[in-house]
């Protein structure tokens, strides 16, 4: 994964790329470093294993003084989080500085290669392949940096976001992509570097996304150029940005990820704003209107995605088959890129991704459209490669998502698929105008609702406490809700690393009821719905093997909360719109454990918010 930042202008390089980092810390944070070309024209690399913060104070003593320079917070691939691993890496001649997200796929062959030349490593990484590659072409081809670049990467297989400096040329960075995002920020005399635009918005809105296999040459006192491998020169696409500032900070909450919890009724607001329209008995999705007999054309739906984002897919599909009666397949993106998929022209795919980068669920995509599907994508980052891979698409407007865990990505991605469906339901006169007007005007009362859920935080935060000691959960659900148990379980595993499993409730005498005893937490959503009745036998069937049930109930219930050990009462809605509320307990529970554990909620061990890599 990791977040790669940079800069040349006339500032100081290093409080921008510093403050940068942080921005991108959510991509990766097992080591950051930086390299700066000093006024003294000295290149100056620090690094550190551990957070960025820790890289700022470890340079408190040295030399940060420079106007160009490129830094990295990363997430490990190849070779453990160590000082030696960290990014920059510098080259045999040490004249570049290299930072890298991504992997090259083929970096033991081009190491032989280069250990016969006589080039030696320090790090156990793939990146480091890469600069002495192009200190090669450089050196050997006495070449400028741009055509040593440029000839390196025709040798390289495999995905990169890069930055390069060379303390001989202190006007100029370049950069490249392929597989790996990147965005260039354009300010007066001066230009940004970034994984995405949240290091660059505070400077300028004029940016550049690059593409696969551009190399862009940032140098001062020049218009930005980009080429591609053949030397071309292409035409830029300069675009404005809109980020407010506010967005990316915490706001007076403790953690990136209490302070989202807490937007979703706001966040689901602005989703549904201007799409969804009561009074006309209709919502409008521009996406499916503008596509509408394609959609209805499809024989099937497949939907691909990865973590979270397939949780909210199970729930799509529940979605989409009652409310249109189009069959509905959901794949893991990983597991369908490799596994031939029948798929074809005459099917739609749908792409569900918060970040718009993650690369299973690019590359399920693209696998997609070779073979003549129809591609829709779901996505939150706005510019990112998903929606600009895909034929057409729904953004979500959550804003940006910075904790790690995803909260209202999740939510805002079920509304969403849930308007997708009543649109195409109502364009393919599968639904009855009467059963749209109720669940449009409980679609309304949503937010409102998530608030009432949002008021159980204190009797959650409580109750969390009791249950630190656990090292076992179970979640159980059914029907729309069982996509539900899944993402609760996640969401425990992921910040408070206590092992959790999402059932079907009814699956649980299938196996998992053998792990029921008196010290295992089981959580059971129970509202009120059609499987009411069955769910009750359900939690009998734990309560007569002594498990601890923690239930979440529709408020006024009198029967499950009389045999649960634990209730949060929750507002009533349709089963249909369900998972936007029953969600929310279920996160903040995850959240109070792991704060209760003293563990990192917004940056949990092993975990990136955005996984560009295999
Ligand atoms: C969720 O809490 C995760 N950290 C993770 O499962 C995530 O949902 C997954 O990596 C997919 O990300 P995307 O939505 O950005 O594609
Ligand atoms: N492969 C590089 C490393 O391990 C970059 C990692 C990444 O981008 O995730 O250092």
């Amino acid at each position: 994964m990791c977040g790669i930042v940079g800069y040349i202008g006339s500032r100081d390089a290093f409080p921008i790329l510093i403050k940068g980092l942080k921005r991108l810390e959510y991509r990766g944070y097992d080591s950051a470093g930086v390299a700066l070309l000093s006024e003294s024209n000295h290149l100056n690399v620090y690094k550190v294993k551990g957070k960025v913060s820790g890289l700022e104070e470890s340079v408190q003593k040295e030399d940060i003084s420079g106007t160009i320079g490129i830094a990295h917070t990363r997430w490990a691939t190849h070779g453990e989080p160590s000082k030696i691993n960290a990014h920059p890496h510098v080259s045999a001649s040490g004249k570049l500085a290299l930072i890298h997200n991504g992997i090259i796929e083929n970096y033991n062959v081009l190491k032989e290669r280069l250990q016969q030349k006589g080039y030696s490593f320090t790090s156990s990484t793939d990146t480091e392949v890469l600069v002495q590659l192009i200190d090669y072409m450089k050196e050997s081809g006495k070449l400028d940096l741009l055509t040593a670049v440029r000839l390196a990467l025709r040798e390289v297989v495999g995905a990169y976001a890069l930055a390069i400096i060379d303390y001989t040329n202190p006007d100029e960075v370049i950069v490249a992509r392929k597989s790996s995002p990147l965005v260039i920020g354009i300010g007066e005399n001066e230009f940004f570097i970034a994984s995405d635009a949240t290091p660059i918005v505070e400077y300028t809105d004029k940016v550049v996304y690059l593409e696969d296999e551009d190399i862009a040459i940032l140098k001062r006192g020049e218009p930005l150029k980009v080429i591609d491998f053949s030397n071309e020169e292409l035409n830029l696409e300069v675009q404005t940005i809109e980020l407010n500032l506010g967005q990316l900070e915490k706001g007076g909450y403790p953690h990136f990820m209490l302070k989202e919890i807490f937007e979703q009724p706001d966040c689901l607001r602005d989703c549904m704003r201007g799409r969804l329209r009561v009074e006309e008995n209709e919502v409008i999705l521009s996406a499916v209107m503008d596509h509408k007999d394609k959609l209805l054309e499809a024989k099937r739906i497949i939907i691909v995605a990865c973590g979270t984002s397939w949780h909210a897919a199970l729930i799509g599909r529940q979605l989409i088959e009652h409310y249109c009666r189009i069959p509905v397949q959901v794949e893991y993106a990983s597991e369908f890129r490799y596994s031939n998929p029948v798929v074809g022209g005459g099917d739609i795919v749908i792409s569900i991704s918060q970040s718009g980068e993650t690369a299973d669920t690019l590359a399920a995509v693209e696998l997609a459209r070779q073979r003549g599907a129809f591609i829709y994508g779901i996505c939150n980052a706005v510019g990112s490669s998903i929606p600009r891979n895909t034929h057409t698409g729904s953004y979500i407007h959550v804003g940006p998502e910075i904790g790690v865990a995803s909260t209202k990505a999740f939510t805002g991605q079920v509304t969403v698929l849930a308007m997708l469906a009543l649109t195409l339901a109502k364009v393919k006169g599968t639904v009855k105008p009467e059963e749209l007007q109720e669940i449009l005007k409980e679609f309304e009362t949503i937010p409102e609702k998530m608030k009432k859920a949002l008021e159980t935080n204190e009797q959650i935060a409580s109750l969390s406490k009791t249950f630190t000691y656990a090292s076992n959960f179970i979640y159980l659900g059914r029907g729309y809700n069982y996509p539900v148990a899944l993402e609760g379980a996640l969401k425990l595993k992921e910040i408070s690393y206590i092992h959790a499993e999402g059932y079907p409730a009814a699956e649980m005498k299938h196996g998992p009821i053998a792990l029921i005893d008196t010290e295992m937490p089981v959580v059971v959503i129970a509202t009120h719905n059609s499987l009411y009745e069955k769910l009750l036998s359900n939690v009998q069937e734990i309560k007569a093997r002594k498990g601890k049930v923690i239930a979440l109930v529709s408020e006024g219930d009198e029967t499950i909360s009389k045999i649960a050990d634990y209730c949060i009462e929750l507002p009533k809605t349709v089963e249909a719109l369900d998972p936007l509320i029953t969600t929310i307990p279920l996160q903040l529970m995850a959240y109070h454990i792991a704060v209760c554990k003293g563990k990192d909620v917004d940056q949990p061990r092993n975990l990136a918010k955005s996984v560009t890599v295999e």
